[in-house]
């Protein structure tokens, strides 16, 4: 049978959809015996067929670990890797972080998605919640566990992106983070907040494609810097993420730098590096975690160091391009719009 080219890959598209579909309906039934410890219809010979496929998809960037845990990363602060997939397939990955004070209290930055295991891990290392201080929101669009972890610790103070008090009006927020010094100093000196200069933190837009800004989180104990989007990190991209440019061990800005990310004047681009050769002269780290896609164990501050020189020529370029461009002007404000979250 002679088949046209596209003929062939409309055929190879439809076999890697349907195996995708069996993958993941076993997977689902799988997850369920693992956060429940309840009977699962997932017979045994299914197993080598979930490890299987699921080596299969993980080398492809399309599923990555579903079973969150705490991993310590340092002193007093762990970092736990969770599921987060765009078009429900493609999981590029979210991440909380626990920080611990010297004051035996507990920092939660970000939140993910709980199950089972992972509530009883953070319930041990906090006293069943008691010990964590604060619930901290650092990324305007990884809003999407609040909900459910305030759910389960309901008695911590809440504080959040402006974009997180105006659209989770459920949460009741002790305050949020901003420019005011006040807001990004209340643990300092064991943890340091700083917001990115040169870009729109209040309310990007469009909220679409607009997620490069998060709060950096800096704990000098452990040196380690929680980042969410600004920064990504390719711990072991699959084979889907190194079609994209993503090469193992590979630290880049968020792709909306290029366009949406900062603002488009022609000071923003130097702003923002100004911004971070800064902070590297401040900030004594060695690890990285980064909501997409993992952690820089080690050698983390090397490697944005390199990555801010070979940015050099762009951010110089995109400066001299902006001069031609109008003035920002920021977007409405308290739109929910949902589908934008990346995390
Ligand atoms: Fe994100």
């Amino acid at each position: 049978m002679h088949l046209t080219r596209n003929a062939k890959v409309y055929t190879l598209i439809s076999i890697f959809i349907v195996i995708a579909s069996v993958y993941l309906n076993l997977h689902q039934k799988a997850a369920s015996f693992f956060v429940t410890g309840k009977d699962t219809s997932t017979k045994i010979h299914e197993k080598p067929m979930l490890s299987f496929f699921g080596s299969l998809f993980a080398k492809f960037g399309i599923m990555a670990n579903q079973s969150p845990q705490l991993r310590q990363i340092g002193p007093g602060f762990w970092n736990v890797r969770a599921s987060f997939k765009l078009f429900k397939i493609i999981d590029i990955g979210t991440h909380m972080s626990i920080i611990q004070l010297r004051n035996g209290n507990f920092l939660v930055i970000d939140t993910v998605e709980m199950n089972d295991q992972l509530k009883k891990e953070l319930d041990e290392l906090t006293s069943n919640g008691t010990k964590i201080e604060a619930v901290v929101g650092v990324h305007p669009f990884h809003t999407l566990a609040f909900p459910g972890f305030y759910k389960l610790y309901p008695n911590a103070k809440y504080f959040g992106t402006p974009r997180h008090l105006r659209n989770l009006k459920d949460i009741k927020w002790t305050g949020q983070l901003d420019d005011d010094k006040e807001s990004l100093s209340k643990w300092e000196p064991e943890v340091e907040l700083r917001i990115p200069a040169g870009a729109e933190y209040v309310n990007p837009q469009p909220e679409k494609t607009n997620h490069f800004v998060s709060v950096f989180v800096y704990h000098p104990d452990s040196k380690t810097l929680h980042v969410d989007d600004t920064l990504m990190y390719a711990e072991n991209p699959g084979i889907l993420f190194r079609l994209f440019g993503f090469k193992a061990g590979t630290t880049m800005f968020h792709p909306s730098i290029k366009d949406h990310g900062l603002y488009p004047t022609a000071e923003a681009p130097l702003q923002f590096r100004d911004w971070m050769k800064r902070l590297q002269e401040d900030w004594n780290y060695e690890n990285l975690c980064t909501a997409h896609i993992g952690v820089k164990a080690g050698g983390a501050h090397a490697v944005v160091e390199e990555l801010l020189k070979n940015s050099e020529k762009f951010f110089e370029d995109l400066s001299e391009r902006n001069k031609k461009k109008t003035p920002p002007t920021v977007g409405k404000q308290g739109e929910w719009i949902s589908g934008n979250e990346c995390g």
